[in-house]
């Protein structure tokens, strides 16, 4: 065997074990049971209480309802009082548990003190930081969005401070309250990104930007974080059937809220990003396997614009993207 023979042996096998350990790595995320399993009091474990930013309805309300199964009481905040009030109720008909309601608008300045005076003396071990807006569901060229200067301060408020004001909603504006969260050793907290975000994503320009700052954000907190036990956690999810995503019908890709946020919460200790189900890990994976060059030509992108009109128009009804005016 001469040399040549021997370095195209040496390079196939190396080829052979990196998609080995990469299939191994994947087939992880298959059996997420299996593989991160949690025990019965693992969420309780972490504090009494679970926030949910956002929980009103679709995600959050899912991971309201899923958290209270698990046994912890949970604060819930929206912008409208009504829809949170019935949702406490059958959070608290159905679970037994204590909810919390707060009423507050994440687009607005300066709510976060208040915020904190109101958690301040519960024991809080979970935070889904989940609110989020998408200035228009039918895709536009960034340019081209209606009311530009007002979706820009909407989306940076609501999509981007409210992670950064994470300090005040989980460890309380006290140092004292702060380092106790920090050496107590145990916390989870899941901050809410996009799938969209995998990749620069034309016509969702602005959202898609400000969900990469969630991901970026939150992963550099759980490597800052990691060896006090806080789980920092980002999950991507691609379609699930919320007003936000006007109401798509579900199908193996389009995911209810609930079976969502069922799937996503055996992800907790799978790592500091997950896309939460394995129809959206698959197709995180497909998104960053098409060449950019496809996706972003002309023909794609009024394809896209397209399909997003003709189904909204099929599905939402003419309230789907009001919100927050029924407090
Ligand atoms: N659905 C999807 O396909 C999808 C995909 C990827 C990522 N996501 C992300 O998942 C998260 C939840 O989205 P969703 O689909 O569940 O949306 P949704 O059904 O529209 O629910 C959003 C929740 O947040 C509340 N909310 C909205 N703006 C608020 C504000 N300014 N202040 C306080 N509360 C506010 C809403 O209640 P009020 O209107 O009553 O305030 C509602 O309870 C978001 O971060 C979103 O970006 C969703």
């Amino acid at each position: 065997m001469d040399l040549k023979e021997l370095f195209l042996i040496a390079l196939g096998t190396a080829v052979i074990f990196f998609y080995v350990v990469k299939l191994l790595l994947f087939s992880r995320m298959l059996f997420p049971k299996m593989w991160f399993p949690l025990s019965k009091s693992f969420f309780t474990s972490m504090g009494e209480w679970a926030v949910v930013t956002g929980s009103s309805e679709g995600i959050g309300r899912a991971y309201a309802f899923a958290l209270a199964k698990q046994g912890m009481n949970v604060v819930i905040m929206s912008r409208t009082k009504v829809k949170l009030d019935q949702v406490a109720k059958e959070i608290g008909d159905t679970t037994g548990q204590r909810v919390k309601v707060i009423v507050t608008d994440f687009m607005k300045d300066n709510v976060f003190s208040e915020i904190e005076d109101q958690l301040k003396d519960l024991n809080i071990g979970v935070l889904v930081n989940n609110v989020g807006t998408l200035p228009s569901f039918i895709p536009c060229k960034f340019l081209e969005s209606a009311e530009l200067d007002q979706a820009i301060t909407n989306v940076i408020n609501c999509n981007v401070k409210t992670m950064a004001k994470v300090r005040f909603l989980f460890f309380g504006k006290k140092k004292k309250n702060f380092f106790f969260y920090l050496y107590r050793g145990k916390g989870v907290i899941v901050n809410i990104s996009s799938g969209v975000a995998s990749i620069p994503f034309p016509l969702y320009t602005l959202y898609a930007a400000s969900k990469v700052f969630v991901e970026r954000f939150s992963q550099g907190l759980q490597a800052e974080y990691k060896d006090k036990g806080i789980i920092i956690q980002t999950v991507a999810p691609f379609g699930v059937s919320t007003r936000l995503a006007g109401y798509q019908s579900t199908n193996i890709v389009t995911l209810s809220p609930e079976d969502f946020v069922k799937s996503s919460l055996q992800y907790v200790r799978a790592g500091d990003k997950t896309h939460g189900s394995v129809c959206h890990i698959v197709l995180g994976w497909l998104l960053q396997s098409i060449p950019l060059k496809f996706l972003y030509s002309e023909l794609m992108l009024h394809s896209l614009q397209d399909y997003v009109k003709k189904k909204t128009a099929q599905k939402a009804p003419s309230s789907t993207f009001e919100s927050g005016k029924n407090k």
